[in-house]
């Protein structure tokens, strides 16, 4: 009797959980797990081919847990041994290559993958979401800021971290932020906290702020066809300052963006009649 019930405190605290990681090919995912498993770094690409399964054990707080990674391919060959392992995540590893635009482009349709993998049991809210902005060590070809990315997840709910599979720059804190939040996810019925990562915008800012930093001319940036009248520069002028005036709007970004809406009315009217 008594050496059985230790044994059942124990069972009772550990936690089974299943996490995916997803992303472009090449963007550093298999590395990310590597760094954090087995603390060592390889520079040559070796393609997964398919996915990779393995298995970690990681303590938070007062429970055991036991992670299931399963490692995706981000090849589109791969698209039919990928699809199903979606179902039944707790977290998901969203990796981007920072000084790869397509690579954070691509973010959106990896979820949409997801997504329609997963059909219609797909509950979004019970899955933590950690968005990897990796390879920061290749500080001279990057392309993707700090603001532009933390701007993507925040405003969906997710983490973001600055990663580096090569020198390990935030992949502990990264896993732990990981770990921690699937564990409070469990611990609060399934459904994640959304308290911790609220971002203090809507995702319609966020939005704006990437379509503007995205904008080709400044026709393009204040969403009129070229060749709008005044009044139609001034309407679309009122309804982004409204929406990201600094006093209002506290997305990363938004300050930058605003000047630029500014900017873009002035010269626009210098040239209407
Ligand atoms: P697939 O399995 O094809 O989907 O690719 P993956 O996302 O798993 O990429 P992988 O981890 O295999 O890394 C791709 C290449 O990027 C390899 O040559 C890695 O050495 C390199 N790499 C990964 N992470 C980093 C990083 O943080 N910094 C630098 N400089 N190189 C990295
Ligand atoms: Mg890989």
């Amino acid at each position: 009797m008594e050496t059985n019930a230790p044994k059942r405190r124990d069972n009772k605290k550990s936690l089974r959980v299943k996490v995916i990681s997803l992303g472009n090919a090449e963007v550093g995912k298999s590395c990310i797990i590597k760094r954090y498993c087995e603390k060592r770094f390889v520079p040559k690409y070796l393609a997964t081919i398919g996915i990779d399964y393995g298995v970690t054990k990681v303590q938070v707080r007062d429970r055991e847990i036991k992670v299931n990674i399963f490692d995706m391919a981000g090849h589109p060959f791969f698209y039919e041994v990928r699809n199903e392992f979606y179902k039944d995540s707790q977290g998901v590893l969203l990796v981007y290559d920072v000084g790869l635009r397509e690579s954070f482009d691509a973010l959106d349709s990896w979820l949409g993958e997801m997504k329609q993998e997963m059909g219609s049991q797909a509950n979004m809210d019970s899955i933590v979401f950690i968005v990897c902005a990796n390879k920061v060590d290749l500080t001279k070809r990057r392309v993707v800021d700090e603001g532009e990315g933390r701007l993507w997840a925040e405003s969906r709910g997710f983490h973001y971290f600055e990663t580096s599979a090569q020198s390990g720059e935030g992949i502990n804190e990264m896993f732990q932020a990981f770990f921690s939040s699937i564990t409070d996810m469990c611990e609060n019925g399934g459904k994640r906290p959304t308290a911790e990562v609220s971002a203090g915008f809507t995702k319609e800012q966020a939005d704006t702020i990437r379509r503007i930093r995205n904008s080709k001319d400044s026709w393009d940036m204040l969403g009129v066809k070229p060749g709008a009248t005044r009044e139609e520069v001034n309407k679309a002028y009122r309804k982004l300052a409204v929406l990201l005036h600094p006093d209002k709007c506290v997305a990363p970004g938004s300050e930058d963006a605003f000047k630029a809406v500014v900017n873009a009315r002035t010269s626009l009217l210098k040239n209407i009649k």
